[in-house]
């Protein structure tokens, strides 16, 4: 029997039209845009409006997604949303992105990974389609980054910023699609990075509210350090697991944390600059975003055939890479 494979078979992207740059920043905190160009490479990000939520992002990108593919919604059978910033707690984003497309005929679920959100999202809907039991899966990354960020915080409010993307997995009977996948968690990095309430540890109250606890924490520079070794090493092991040598790599598809990382990524699977996709530079990080984002950027260069690798490192920590052929 021909093995199946779940490949990409549309990408569709969302950014809102608001835009934070640095200078704006330098209005907000004691910061200045050689600091933040030199140290993360970001320039501006997109904030999405008040009183809108990931899911309105995410119904934008996955209704464009659907025009593009010529299906309906309601031929979709599972939707995974990777996502630290769902509307609610609960119920996930997942359920009101369904019924905010028509998506009637599909179950879903959110995926809380951080950063690497997307690619285990990525991972998981491939083996739906890998079971052969489901035909359509919508893979959603996005974040509203900006309703986790202190803004009067210069060691976080510089670097995120709201953004979301998706893909259609269909199978593929060619060998196109996801190949291999290597993914790792290590829950003694949560010190680093995280938001302190809003949990069932510490549920919201005026203490936490007063504390500035339902932000974004991060001790950057040990997370530095971790999202370095990790990216660079697990993206050297997919490689080498698949016999894959630099020229055999396409394109480099790194999660969008710093610049800084993205290049020591790259500097080590010996990948040019030229195959490296970067959109920090205009989106900042968004979390679950950047690399669907990337994929929709880029998918006007990408041909049938071409080996990607698909890298991140994020809260958890959690991290990994996905060796993937591009089907179209
Ligand atoms: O995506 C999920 C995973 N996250 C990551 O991978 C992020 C990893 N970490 C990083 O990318 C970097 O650590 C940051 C971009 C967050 C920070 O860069 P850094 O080079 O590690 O800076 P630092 O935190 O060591 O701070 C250096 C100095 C400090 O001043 P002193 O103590 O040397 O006087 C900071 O207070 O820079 C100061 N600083 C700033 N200065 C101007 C921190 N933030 C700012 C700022 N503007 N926005």
């Amino acid at each position: 029997m021909t093995k199946i494979t779940a490949a990409i078979t549309a990408v569709n992207g969302y950014v809102p039209p608001k835009i934070l740059t640095n200078k704006d920043l330098e209005k907000l905190v004691d910061t200045n845009d050689e600091w933040i160009t030199s140290r993360t490479g970001i320039k501006e990000r997109r904030i999405l409006a008040d009183g809108l939520g990931t899911s309105d992002m995410a119904f934008e990108a996955a209704k464009g997604l659907l025009e593009k593919r010529g299906i309906l919604a309601t031929e979709i059978d599972l939707i995974v949303f990777c996502t630290v910033t769902p509307d609610m707690v609960f119920p996930a984003s997942a359920c009101i992105l369904a019924d905010k497309i028509g998506a009637t005929n599909a179950f879903g679920f959110d995926l809380s990974a951080a950063c690497s959100g997307f690619i285990f999202g990525l991972e998981t809907g491939s083996r739906f389609i890998q079971s052969g039991v489901y035909k359509k899966v919508l893979v959603v990354g996005g974040d509203k980054m900006s309703s986790i960020i202190d803004y009067s915080d210069r060691n976080t409010c510089v670097i995120f910023g709201d953004g979301c993307g998706c893909v259609l997995l269909e199978p593929n009977l060619e060998g196109n699609g996801v190949v291999d996948a290597i993914l790792k968690v290590d829950g003694g990095g949560r010190h680093f990075l995280h938001q302190k309430a809003g949990g069932s540890i510490k549920p919201a109250s005026h203490e936490t509210v007063d504390a500035r606890e339902h932000f974004v924490y991060q001790e950057g520079q040990t997370v530095y350090k971790f999202a370095v070794k990790g990216m660079a090493d697990v993206s050297a092991e997919i490689m080498e697991r698949n016999n894959l040598t630099a020229d055999d790599v396409a394109w480099l598809v790194p999660h969008q944390a710093n610049l800084r990382i993205i290049d020591a990524t790259a500097n080590r699977m010996g990948v040019d600059k030229s195959k490296v996709m970067i959109n920090i530079d205009h989106f900042g990080n968004t979390t679950n975003g950047t690399i669907p984002l990337l994929l929709w950027e880029w998918e006007s260069q990408l041909k049938k055939g071409d080996n990607l690798i698909l890298a991140a490192f994020g809260g958890g920590f959690t991290w990994g890479a996905i060796y993937l052929k591009w089907a179209y």
